[in-house]
């Protein structure tokens, strides 16, 4: 993809109507393990603690993340970026701005990651993120996943 300058990219909050974009990123992302689209429908619509938020490039959209603000902790549910437009530095921008929004009330925010994972690891470690520890079986193929956290103050 071509770098797009930060101009072009907007971030905003995730409706209802943007949930059959994100399912068609989430699916391309996450083949073995995606979410339903009654999941996205639940967490906009009947989930008081969840935030989520897309990243837009026109009419497109081309990354989104999800979390959830629990009293003073957050937790990363989701992010994923757009085949097409990885390693350009979308998803650390979409990973600073939910930082920042998360720290206005929160002050530590976690996540979980495949320990093959090197691409998002690499961006966690890079934000700020410690390992916490390994939560065993988390995933639904049986793998195992890295705990990863970070002081929001
Ligand atoms: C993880 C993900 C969100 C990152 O989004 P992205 O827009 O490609 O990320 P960025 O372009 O901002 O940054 C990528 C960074 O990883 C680095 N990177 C790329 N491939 C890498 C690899 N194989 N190993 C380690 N680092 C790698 C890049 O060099 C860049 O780091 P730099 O800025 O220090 O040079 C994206 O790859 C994605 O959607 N993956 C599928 C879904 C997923 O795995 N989500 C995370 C679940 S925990």
């Amino acid at each position: 993809m071509e770098k797009q300058s930060n101009q072009d990219l907007k971030i905003r909050k995730m409706t209802s109507d943007d949930v059959l974009k994100v399912y068609d990123i989430e699916k391309q992302s996450f083949s073995n393990s995606s979410w339903s689209l009654e999941a996205f429908y639940h967490e906009l619509e009947k989930n008081e603690f969840a935030h989520y938020f897309v990243v837009t490039l026109g009419e497109d959209i081309i990354a989104y993340c999800g979390l959830w603000l629990v009293i003073d902790q957050a937790q990363i549910t989701t992010i994923s970026v757009n085949k097409n437009y990885r390693n350009s530095g979308i998803g650390q921008l979409l990973l600073k701005y939910v930082m920042n929004f998360a720290s206005e009330t929160c002050t530590t925010m976690s996540l979980e990651v495949r320990l093959e994972n090197d691409t998002a690891r690499h961006i966690y470690e890079k934000a700020g993120f410690k390992y916490g520890g390994i939560r065993k079986n988390y995933y639904g193929d049986g793998e195992d996943a890295k705990v990863m956290w970070v002081s929001l103050k």
